[in-house]
Formats: C-alpha cells, structure tokens, sequence
C-alpha cells in the first residue's frame, strides 16, 4: 500500500513538474498535495483493479492522481471563509492561511480542472478514456460534490429529514467516492452488470465515509483527524450524528460497509475477483463506540 502511495505522489509531483506559467500557483498546488491525505480514493481504485487481475501501469496511476487532483481541490475550497472556514487540514494549516484566499481559490481551479487533460493524454484506449472523463465530470461538478457543497452550505441552520440529509451526502462525498470503483469497472473493461455493482458498493462505502467523517467530528482530537473537531455543531450543520446521535450513526456505518463487503463477496463468486485488498481498506473504515 505504501509503494502505492509513493507512485501516486510520484505521479502527482510529474504533472506539476511541467514549466510553470506562476511558480506561486504551483507551490499551493502541491503545497496541499503533498500535505498528507490519505489517498483511500485512488487506492480503492487500483486495489480494485489488481483485484481483477491487471497489472498496474503509469496510465492507472495518472487515473488515480488526477481523483486525488479532484479531492485534494475540493478541501481547499471547502476550507476557504466563505465555506466551511477552517484554519488547519491534514495537520497544517489550510491553503488560504498559509498563502492567501485568492491563491487557494485559484489553486482549487488548478485542481479541478487540470485532471481532465491528464486522464485525456493517459496512454488507455479511447473509449475508455472517454467514460473516464464523463464520469469524473458528473462525480465532480453540477451533478456531484459541487451539487453536494451547495445543498450542504443550504443545510446549515436547518432541520433537515434523513432524505435530505442522504442527498447531500451522496453528493458532495459519495459520488467523488464512487468513482474509482466505477473507473476500475471501466478499466478492467468488465460486463455492464459487474459495473452497477461497483457502482452500488462505491455509493455504499461514500455514504459510510462521510457518516464516519461526520462522527470523528463529534468524538476525534485533532491529532486523529488533523483538523480542528467539533466544527459541524458550531457552524449547525446537518450531520447524521447531530440528527439521529451517535449510536444511529455508528449502526448506519456498520451496515453500510457489511453491505459493501456482501457485494465484493458477489464479485469474487462470479467473477473470480480477489477481493484481499478492497476488504483491508474498507475493514479499515469500521469505528466502535
Ligand atoms: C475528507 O476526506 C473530506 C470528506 C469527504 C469527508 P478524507 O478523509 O479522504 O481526507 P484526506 O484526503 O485523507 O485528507
Ligand atoms: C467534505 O465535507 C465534503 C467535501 C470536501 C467535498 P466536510 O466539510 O465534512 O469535510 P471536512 O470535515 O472539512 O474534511
Ligand atoms: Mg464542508
Ligand atoms: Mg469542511
Ligand atoms: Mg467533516
């Protein structure tokens, strides 16, 4: 996993490697890059895919790099005063408060949209490069984490019902989550039933990441999490803890990632899927109170 971690990074780092219209830009860039996420959404992706037999190739990393590019570009924003206003991300301090907010809002803009070059020169087939592009872009934008951001910024000072409340989550985490489930299905050039699953078990692992992310905000220090705890209740956000309490949304986790690993377990029946490396990752997302 960790030589895994290393090849994203390495792949990141090349594309920003290229000569630099603003050196500033670039810096803020991989300032937040290389701050330390912890890069489960590429890795789902390439688990899945050695899971399905491939070899991994440069073109899957720069896959993966360019979902990193997409996340590592919504925190940024996410962070920035006029949304969720936080001083620290990954243990640092967030990209607007070690440069300034222009700079982070245009560091964000490098992120979004830098991605979909770097997946339309990756060396795959065409159409497979075509699917990949169309759904980073409905994962990321109008019809995903951007569509999310603003239901979520709406919820606040609200009472939200449970329907609502899962709308914004599958949006604004669970599709930019689903998509390298999806993108390995697509890669792996897999049956259209094998990629509905994928799809589905990518739904269920995004809904379970942001109610984990939504209980570590109640009950984590800021060591675990490297960023400042307790913020949803201040800004009077509508979490799942603060609508159902903690232990309905320990259950709701729990349920969420046993319903993942059941569909892992279909694929490994009818598709003789190794599904070693998804289950540590996803194991790995479990919380007991
Ligand atoms: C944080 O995502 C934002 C959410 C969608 C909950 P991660 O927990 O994956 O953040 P990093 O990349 O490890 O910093
Ligand atoms: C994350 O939601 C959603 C996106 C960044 C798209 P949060 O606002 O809960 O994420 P954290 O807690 O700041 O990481
Ligand atoms: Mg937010
Ligand atoms: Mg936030
Ligand atoms: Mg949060």
């Amino acid at each position: 996993m960790d030589k895994k971690i290393k090849k994203i990074d390495q792949a990141l780092q090349d594309y920003y490697a290229q000569e630099a219209v603003s050196k500033d830009l670039i810096d803020a860039v991989l300032y937040s890059i290389h701050a330390g996420g912890k890069r489960i959404r590429p890795l789902l992706f390439l688990e899945i895919l050695q899971g399905f037999g491939l070899n991994l190739t440069a073109a899957h990393y720069q896959v993966a790099a360019s979902l990193e590019m997409i996340h590592t570009g919504s925190l940024i924003h996410d962070d920035l005063p006029a949304m969720d206003n936080d001083d620290y991300r990954r243990g640092q301090l967030t990209n607007h408060k070690k440069f300034d907010e222009a700079t982070a809002i245009l560091a964000g803009d490098s992120l979004f949209l830098d991605p979909f070059g770097l997946l339309a020169k990756a060396d795959l087939a065409d159409k497979i490069k075509i699917r990949l592009v169309a759904e980073l872009s409905d994962a990321s934008g109008t019809y995903g984490m951007v569509g999310g951001q603003m239901l979520d910024i709406k919820g606040e000072h609200v009472q939200l019902d449970l329907t609502d409340l899962a709308k914004i989550h599958a949006n604004k985490t669970g599709k930019l989550l689903t998509f390298p489930f999806v993108a390995a299905g697509i890669v792996a050039e897999l049956p259209e039933k094998a990629i509905s699953q994928l799809r589905r078990a990518g739904e269920l692992v995004g809904l379970a990441f942001q109610v984990r992310d939504d209980i570590l905000d109640v009950t984590a220090e800021f060591a675990e999490i490297g960023k400042t705890p307790q913020k949803d209740l201040a800004a009077e956000k509508s979490t799942y803890p603060s609508l159902l309490g903690l232990d309905k949304s320990y259950d709701i986790l729990e349920d969420a990632l046993n319903q993942a690993q059941a569909i892992f377990q279909e694929l490994t029946a009818e598709l003789q899927f190794n599904a070693d490396g998804i289950k540590t990752i996803i194991e790995r997302l479990r919380l007991h109170a």
